[in-house]
């Protein structure tokens, strides 16, 4: 029997460790090595049209993680589409997708529908940090993101996860988008933050702030997955900061039933492999399965 074995609104998966969004590009090599030892992958964030995103320099590596602002920088959804033909399926392969209105994430999942047969999930990203009129704006408008998910349910049999920010007011977004149909929730994306350089004086990144990932965010995103637990019945996806298995433990422990992982993929591209086996080795060391230790810390704290 796997001990890590998941499932999150019908996707079954064999460990709860997924890829998060916008981590490795837009190729689909590299997806394919993540597959391998991953749960699922989510791929990077795309839009209809392509997107050139911001001048260098866009991401600074600092102490406790990664500034990044990027700028959704992507290819347009039907160049996407046929790069990801190439995917291996190894583990299930969510696209995440961003937009404006309903009509484009209908159009969106529409392309990704009739290309990729064996898709098996939309992440709506709700909370990029540093692209105006998307992503962390689009989720801050309760009733929007409601319809969106509402009509895309309506549009495709694939599930549909939402990507929120420990920068919204997550609770009430993620109770409407439940009410909408939404599969899961996902949460956190990257924090706003920047770095100056002292010796130019000057930010470092061209856009001048980005979204903070790493180490520095865990403790936030923790957080939210412990409050999410006891508002919402839809399974919750913990993200941010995670470098080692005891992180996820803490993720789970606060009521996640799976994990995203981004920024320790640029520290270890073995990062999956090793979470994986200890993981196992801490489940038969405690006689349990992972899916019996979500939201176990609620059970002291009432
Ligand atoms: C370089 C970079 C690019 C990213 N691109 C996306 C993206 O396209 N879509 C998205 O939803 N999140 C994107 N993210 C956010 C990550 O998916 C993740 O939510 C965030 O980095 C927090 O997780 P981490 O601390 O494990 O990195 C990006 C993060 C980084 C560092």
């Amino acid at each position: 029997m796997n001990p890590l074995e998941t499932e999150i609104g019908g996707l079954r998966m064999k460990n709860p460790l997924m890829l998060a969004s916008g981590i490795l590009g837009s190729k689909v090599h590299s997806l394919n090595l993540i597959a391998r030892d991953a749960g699922a992958v989510v791929a990077k964030s795309v839009g209809l049209e392509e997107r050139e995103g911001y001048r260098n320099p866009t991401v600074v590596n600092w102490r406790c993680g990664l500034i990044n602002a990027i700028g959704l920088a992507s290819p347009a959804a039907r160049d996407f589409a046929e790069e990801l033909k190439d995917y291996t399926n190894e583990s299930p392969l969510i696209v995440s997708l961003y937009g404006y209105s309903v009509d484009e994430f209908v159009e969106l999942v529409r392309i990704f529908d009739s290309a990729l047969p064996y898709l098996h999930g939309y992440e709506l990203n709700l909370s990029c940090p540093h692209v105006k009129g998307a992503g962390l704006d689009l989720g801050m408008d309760l009733e929007l993101s409601s319809e969106i998910v509402e009509e895309l349910k309506r549009k495709t049999s694939h599930q549909v996860f939402a990507k929120l920010s420990a920068l919204h007011d997550y609770i009430r977004l993620a109770k409407a988008l439940e009410d909408a149909g939404v599969d899961g929730v996902v949460i956190s994306n990257t924090l706003r933050g920047m770095k100056i350089d002292i010796l130019s004086g000057r930010p470092v990144l061209s856009n001048i702030s980005g979204g903070v990932s790493g180490p520095a965010i865990k403790p936030v995103a923790l957080k939210c997955v412990y409050d999410l637990y006891k508002e919402v019945e839809v399974p919750i996806i913990g993200c941010g900061g995670i470098t080692s298995f005891e992180d996820v433990l803490e993720f789970i422990m606060a009521g996640a039933k799976a994990v995203q992982i981004g920024s320790a993929v640029y520290y270890s591209r073995r990062i999956f492999y090793s979470l994986k086996e200890s993981l196992i080795a801490f489940a038969r060391a405690r006689e349990c399965t992972i899916s019996d230790l979500v939201g176990i810390a609620h059970n002291s704290t009432g």
